[in-house]
């Protein structure tokens, strides 16, 4: 699949086989993130995979509605900024660990999973920050899940480029 071809047709899965993606290729998705253009070479991205502990710990952090859509997916996987610097380097840093996770979305569709970014409320909490191991010093960007697709999401629409795009004098 080319890259053109795996921009335009990844979606957002909100349903998932039972069968976990293997290590193997969760480690080939995050080793390819690393290529995600950041400033300083700072490399701010964190990424930490869940197992089962790790995953009740983060349901039992959250409230019970919460629960069954933490479940959704066979492999969770919490990806957050460092942000120990300045506000400028913060937010760059921030902005460099969001192309690192788009990074996993691609390359995971181009394998042939289905993949969704989350941004669950229970993460946003100190307790849900500690139930995963994610310090003070970093700012959670995504929960994102990985797995085996069960349907095609349809696409969404986008707006022409018309209604975004300018061109300057
Ligand atoms: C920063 C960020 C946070 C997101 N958080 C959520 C979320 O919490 N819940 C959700 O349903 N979708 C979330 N999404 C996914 C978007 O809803 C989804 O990308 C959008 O509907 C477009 O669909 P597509 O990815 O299939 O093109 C998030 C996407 C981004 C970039």
């Amino acid at each position: 699949m080319d890259v053109d071809a795996a921009i335009r047709t990844r979606r957002t899965h909100k349903a998932y086989a039972d069968e976990p993606v293997s290590r193997e290729v969760v480690e080939e998705l995050l080793e390819l993130a690393r290529f995600a253009p950041n400033h300083h070479l700072t490399e701010p991205w964190r990424f930490r995979v869940l197992g089962p502990a790790s995953l009740e710990r983060l349901v039992a952090a959250g409230e019970p509605r919460e629960a069954a859509k933490l479940r959704r997916a066979p492999t969770l996987v919490v990806a957050s900024a460092l942000q120990p610097g300045d506000a400028h380097q913060n937010r760059e840093d921030l902005l460099a660990t969001a192309c690192a996770v788009y990074i996993v979305l691609l390359a995971a569709h181009a394998r042939g999973l289905a993949s969704y970014w989350r941004t669950p409320a229970v993460l946003e909490t100190p307790a849900g920050g500690s139930a995963v191991g994610v310090p003070d010093d970093e700012t959670v960007v995504a929960l994102i899940h990985l797995g085996q697709p069960v349907t095609s999401p349809p696409a969404k629409e986008r707006r022409p480029t018309g209604e975004y795009v300018t061109y300057l004098d």
